[in-house]
């Protein structure tokens, strides 16, 4: 079937690479992409998940589409994994860093151990992508962009969530840092900040000790207060491939993310 959408064959030709493709918003992401006409490499630890969404990437329109199982985190596997995907595929011209994992919790709940798992997946698992895959982009002199997932959660400070907001305030001026970099080589870089997404990772994230209650007491206000419910990944996405097209820096997603990052 023909392309159809905002972004119909905006991506024909190109090469994207987006990390935690296995659900959620990078699955959402893989398929926009897939969508608009882009090769897509699908990048998750997620084998099973990440070999799915590729096969759908192809379904819905992507001239072709890959499954890549990676730990973002591991510096030596994204190495490996970049070296493969510009020998088979080519240098990409987009890479989305969305791999993340949620972890709540008081800051004197969490331990030692707690912050070096959320800040290995959600910031190294960034700046490996970014050094290992921008250096690419830079060496091979033709533009490219990078998008990161950050979360409104990195100008929003939240008892419940120190560690998470944390590693997100980091990736976002890692963003912005990168972006001034980048600048004059064409390749842009964005931050996508997100609010409160339907995704697993909303399902899925340790609730440890009293501050699950409190926590989910803050959500519900936030949906009654922006009328939020179910804020689908899909819509995201959108706000994913926007951000490539306009060189947006920063992106609020969400009506409570806009919220925030004005009142920031
Ligand atoms: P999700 O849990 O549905 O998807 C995350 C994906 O990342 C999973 O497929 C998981 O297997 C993969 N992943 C986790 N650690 C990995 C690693 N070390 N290496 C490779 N893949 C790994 O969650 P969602 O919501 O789609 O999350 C995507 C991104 O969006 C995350 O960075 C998250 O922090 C961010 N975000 C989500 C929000 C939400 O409300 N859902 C709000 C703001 C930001």
């Amino acid at each position: 079937a023909a392309p159809t959408g905002r972004y119909a064959d905006r991506f024909a030709g190109q090469l994207v690479l987006v990390t935690g493709a296995a659900s959620g918003i990078g699955r959402a992401t893989a398929f926009a992409f897939a969508e608009a006409g882009a090769r897509v490499v699908a990048v998750d630890r997620d084998a099973e998940g990440v070999a799915r969404t590729a096969e759908l990437a192809a379904l819905i329109g992507a001239p072709a589409a890959w499954g890549e199982t990676v730990d973002v985190s591991d510096e030596q596997a994204m190495e490996k994994l970049a070296e493969k995907v510009a020998t088979e595929y080519g240098v990409v011209d987009v890479l989305v860093n969305n791999a993340g994992i949620g972890l709540s919790g008081s800051f004197f709940d969490t331990t030692a151990e707690d912050w070096k798992k959320v800040l290995d997946v959600n910031l190294w698992g960034v700046i490996h992508g970014c050094r290992i895959f921008g250096k690419q982009m830079a060496d091979r002199g033709q533009g490219g962009h990078i998008v990161n997932t950050a979360s409104a959660a990195a100008f929003q400070p939240s008892k419940a969530l120190p560690a998470y907001s944390t590693s997100k305030a980091a990736v976002l001026m890692l963003s912005e840092c990168l972006r001034a970099e980048l600048a004059g080589q064409g390749i842009g870089v964005s931050a996508i900040c997100p609010g409160l997404v339907n995704t697993n990772i909303t399902s899925t994230a340790r609730f440890a000790g009293v501050d699950a209650e409190e926590e989910k007491r803050r959500q519900k206000r936030s949906s009654r207060l922006y009328g939020l419910r179910n804020y689908p990944p899909e819509k995201v996405a959108r706000a994913v491939l926007g951000a490539v097209v306009r060189n947006q820096a920063v992106v609020p997603v969400t009506p409570e993310a806009r919220g925030a990052h004005l009142m920031s």
